[in-house]
């Protein structure tokens, strides 16, 4: 069983799919920690609904990036936390932190990369005018929105869509990817080998594909 630390910025929609997946009996992960950098993230009260302990470590009450990351890195070692997940964590680890944490640390990102990196994914699918959008689980890496892909999740762009409607309908294969990715690495079915992800057996890597109507 795996200690889960989930750090997040806002709404934290992705945070609530971990907490319901990781409620079921056999999901290999509990969360051990929830983690904000703002104090206003709506996901605090949905971590705290479902009793689970909460810590707000403002990156405003720190001087530079590394003490922010020092603080973050004491907090999930006294909470025995072992698997690290960026749900909606809106701020740039130090390489230092990556570096700690490598490849026990899970960003989920809102386009299918190596396509959309940054912060609107969906608006820049919409832009491009691409047919086909989605969301990528991945371990993280120094470099922003790169990493080994565990699962990717894959959904229509439909001709009226905009922003919203595309972000909306690509957070709902998050949702889906995210636990999904979480519980294959928990369970130790992928391992990662360098850049590259080794999934243990059949329902494992077909696990990492999923595609939605
Ligand atoms: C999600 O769409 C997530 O993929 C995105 O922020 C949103 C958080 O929603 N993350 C990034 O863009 C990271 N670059 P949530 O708070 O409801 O989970």
């Amino acid at each position: 069983m795996r200690a889960l630390g989930v750090l997040i910025s806002g709404r934290g929609s992705n945070l609530q799919a971990l907490i319901t997946a990781s409620e079921a009996p056999d999901y290999p992960a509990r969360i051990a920690l929830v983690i904000a950098n703002r104090a206003d993230a709506g996901g605090l009260q949905l971590a705290a609904a479902a009793g689970l302990p909460t810590l707000v470590i403002r990156h405003q009450d720190h001087a530079d990036r590394a003490s922010f990351d020092a603080a973050l890195d004491a907090a999930l070692r006294s909470a025995g936390v072992d698997l690290v997940c960026l749900a909606g964590f809106m701020r740039l680890l130090t390489p230092g932190f990556v570096a700690a944490w490598r490849d026990r640390l899970i960003n989920i990102h809102p386009s299918l990369l190596p396509s959309f990196k940054g912060t609107d994914g969906p608006a820049q699918a919409v832009a491009a005018g691409v047919r086909i959008a989605g969301c990528t689980v991945h371990m993280v890496r120094a470099e922003m929105d790169a990493g080994p892909i565990l699962v990717q999740a894959a959904v229509p762009v439909r001709p009226d869509d905009t922003e919203a409607t595309l972000a909306a309908r690509i957070l709902t294969a998050e949702h889906i990817a995210l636990p999904r990715a979480v519980a294959l690495v928990a369970s130790g079915r992928i391992t990662i080998a360098g850049e590259q992800v080794h999934y243990h057996d059949a329902e494992a890597a077909a696990a990492a594909s999923v595609f939605l109507a």
